[in-house]
């Protein structure tokens, strides 16, 4: 009898919580200073990185996780661009940030990563979702633009913005199971990451 094999996935993506700091943290320290310089666009010193680790969770918006092997290896953040922001609505304009540690890149994690954080907005009122990241940055120039996004260049900054459609009755439902399934995972398989030094 033939042996049909599962497709498992390399990453799985899900939403990322307070119990993930030590994760958090640990991802933001291990990028290599030219990723942190993508990412933040210009140099973050580690005391930065930490600090920004530190408080990301708590600040508004919402921040997505990408694990490999129960490590997160990338990470998406979208925050709101404007006042009034809730738990639960990030209003019409939001932005969204990615990086992915270098040797986990080319695997569609990023891609995933842009998906998710997409999804995420278009539930939580975003009408139009912005990306961006210095000119010279092909990888994620390419990959805004591969999700629908459009690119208006000034000097030595690109952004990158996408109309994203509204809810639908069927999506909303869809969405919060997912959360609720995300929020279980993570309850109940904590990232393995220990705290750092
Ligand atoms: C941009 C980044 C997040 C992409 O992550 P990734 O996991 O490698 O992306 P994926 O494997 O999902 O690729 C998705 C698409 O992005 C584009 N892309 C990614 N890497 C690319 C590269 N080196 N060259 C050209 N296109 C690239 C492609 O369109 C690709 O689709 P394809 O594989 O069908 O060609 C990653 O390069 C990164 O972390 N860069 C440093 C941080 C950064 O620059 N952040 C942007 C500021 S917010």
């Amino acid at each position: 009898m033939a042996v049909r094999h599962l497709a498992v996935s390399a990453h799985a993506v899900r939403r990322l919580w307070p119990a993930d700091r030590t994760a958090v943290l640990d991802y933001f320290l291990r990028l290599d200073p030219e990723t942190r310089a993508n990412r933040f666009m210009g140099h973050v010193s580690e005391a930065g990185v930490r600090a920004y680790a530190a408080q990301a969770l708590n600040a508004e918006g919402v921040m997505y996780g990408a694990f490999v092997a129960g490590t997160l290896r990338g990470l998406g953040e979208l925050r709101p661009m404007g006042p009034g922001a809730s738990s639960y609505v990030l209003g019409p304009r939001a932005e969204a940030a990615f990086a992915v540690e270098r040797t986990f890149r080319r695997q569609g994690i990023g891609a995933a990563l842009f998906a998710r954080i997409a999804r995420a907005a278009r539930h939580r009122g975003v009408v139009d979702l912005h990306v961006r990241c210095l000119s010279g940055n092909g990888p994620m120039l390419r990959l805004a633009a591969k999700h629908g996004a459009e690119l208006q260049h000034a000097g030595s900054e690109t952004e990158g913005a996408l109309h994203l459609d509204r809810p639908t009755p069927f999506s909303l439902w869809h969405e919060s199971i997912a959360e609720a399934f995300d929020f279980t995972l993570a309850v109940s398989f904590p990232s393995r990451e220990r705290a750092s030094a």
